[in-house]
């Protein structure tokens, strides 16, 4: 499509909506099949993301052709929000722009939504209609609420199978999905690649923009997108395997500078996420000077849970001790480790630590039954050694034991009630019992821990799985082999986790089975096997 017609269809579009009030987008459903078939600039689908009570943030990323826009161009996007699906119903609509600085990525706030309640929303550019995306806002912070459903997911790396968890967690009547990192990886390919992504190692901003469009080139994924908001937080691969602040890991090819790397994946990043303009630190203009991205945040679901989303990669510190002075993850053994528990080191960097323990300080007056912590990464230990000794992983909570303690003090400190941790990052389930010193198991249970396994990625299978949970007994389940996500409801009484994972990770049409069940009862972090 030239320019000239592109600009003609746009005024068509405005003229229909002029014409059509604030009633719909304007044209007949009929209309628009027959004027999208030749090409679609919603192609990446549509997202929300970040609720609060009274708004939500709606994203899409616009993919135009030659001639649609040119390379400085910025398109203005129309939006509605209605309370029905056919959009008989408009409750708010208006226009957004999608700068060609943003890969012409589309971020609405939208504010004044009632609290508690469903939402559809849709994009149109030209003559041509968005999917339509179905969100929802927060209770009001004091509200009594009966109930909440979220999953929890991680660790979709695309080249090691198909997506098709998201299919089945489509069905499971959710309220959120929490993402914990690893949305994209950097890499080129992989032995036995289910699917080879596109392109070489990811590096610079068009790399890092091609891996999230071909991942969200996905219709699995972009179907749980549109089917409820999504609060995300990053690990490693949205940048680089084993990256710690401005640390660079030891995977691919050496850059010349890191933190230059780091401000494109960062900036790709927020192109392609339901995140707020309050994430940019030092505003659009801050990306490109590599400015930080402030993803940490807290919010409640009325008063039945506060939700916590925490950062623990931006701003950790380097992992110490890995094998051969090399820079990245490894084991590290403690008794010939001097540093990997020195106080000053941290996971979340001091600034989040203390925004943290201030939050938490603050929890009781919130009186909120539950107070799930979404993170990276495993937390309680994990000791591989039989026996004396350990061996630990030093770029999980293991090499920052520590600032773990830190945090555990903080939640006993103030009484937080009923802690629940999730996690990602190890590509395999893990369910436990946080303990005040994990050294000691007559030491205080001060809360449950749900690190879920991974969409996809791979892991290391179960051969040593037994063992492991003998030598870790505050791990009640672990495995290694299977790939989905968890369910978590919750309630005032309790809490019910279910593992569910998919049959056959390398099939689209894999099947979905139930890998186990656990509850936890409001006010006793004991884990039952249900
Ligand atoms: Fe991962």
């Amino acid at each position: 499509m030239d320019t000239a017609s592109f600009l003609r269809r746009r005024r068509l579009l405005q003229w229909a909506w002029a014409s059509a009030g604030s009633a719909s987008l304007g044209l007949p459903t009929r209309a628009w099949a027959q004027l999208r078939t030749e090409h679609n600039p919603f192609a990446l689908g549509v997202a929300s993301g970040s609720p609060a009570h009274d708004s939500v943030v709606l994203w899409t990323r616009l993919l135009l052709r030659e001639g649609q826009a040119s390379a400085t161009g910025t398109v203005s996007v129309r939006w509605e929000v209605a309370h029905d699906e056919h959009f008989s119903r408009v409750v708010q609509a208006g226009q957004s722009l999608a700068p060609a600085g943003l890969a012409h990525a589309v971020h609405v706030e939208v504010q004044g939504l009632e609290a508690d309640r469903w939402y559809f929303y849709r994009f149109a550019v030209g003559d041509a209609l968005s999917a339509t995306g179905r969100t929802r806002t927060l209770p009001a912070p004091h509200a009594v609420v009966a109930r909440l459903r979220l999953a929890y997911a991680s660790c979709q790396r695309w080249e090691h199978g198909y997506f098709s968890a998201y299919r089945h967690m489509r069905a499971e009547n959710l309220d959120l999905v929490m993402f914990l990192g690893d949305y994209v990886y950097e890499y080129p390919t992989a032995s036995n690649a289910v699917r080879v992504p596109m392109g070489g190692w990811v590096v610079t901003l068009d790399d890092y923009r091609q891996r999230y469009a071909l991942y969200k080139s996905d219709a699995d994924l972009q179907a749980m997108h549109a089917a409820c908001p999504w609060l995300v937080t990053w690990d490693d691969h949205e940048v680089q395997n084993d990256y710690a602040g401005l640390t660079e890991g030891n995977s691919g090819p050496p850059v010349p500078d890191f933190a230059a790397r780091r401000a494109a994946a960062y900036q790709a990043f927020y192109e392609h996420m339901p995140v707020r303009a309050a994430v940019l630190t030092r505003a659009v203009a801050g990306l490109a000077s590599g400015a930080g991205m402030r993803i940490y945040e807290r919010m409640n679901f009325g008063r039945l849970a506060s939700l916590y989303m925490l950062d623990a990669r931006q701003y950790k510190d380097a992992q110490v001790c890995t094998r051969d002075g090399k820079k990245g993850s490894s084991t590290l053994n403690p008794v010939t480790c001097a540093s990997w528990n020195e106080p000053a080191r941290s996971m979340l960097g001091r600034p989040q630590e203390q925004w943290l323990e201030a939050e938490l300080a603050r929890a009781a007056s919130r009186e909120t039954g539950w107070n799930v912590l979404g993170q990276q990464s495993l937390f309680g230990q994990r000791d591989f050694q039989r026996g004396a000794g350990q061996t630990l992983w030093n770029d999980g909570w293991d090499g920052y034991a520590a600032a773990r303690t830190r945090l555990t003090g903080a939640l006993q400190k103030n009484a937080v009630a009923n802690p629940v941790l999730l996690g990602g990052d190890v590509h395999e389930n893990w369910v436990g019992h946080v303990k005040a010193d994990y050294t000691d198991a007559a030491s205080p249970t001060i809360g449950v821990e749900f690190c879920g396994t991974s969409i996809t990625s791979r892991s290391a299978g179960n051969a040593k799985i037994p063992e492991t949970l003998a030598e870790n007994p505050h791990f009640v389940f672990a495995d290694s082999e299977r790939k989905g996500y968890g369910v978590v409801e919750l309630t005032p009484q309790r809490i019910s986790t279910t593992l569910r994972v998919v049959s056959d990770v390398t099939r689209q049409d894999s099947g979905l089975e139930t890998l186990a069940r656990f509850s936890v009862q409001a006010g006793s972090p004991v884990i039952e096997r249900t």
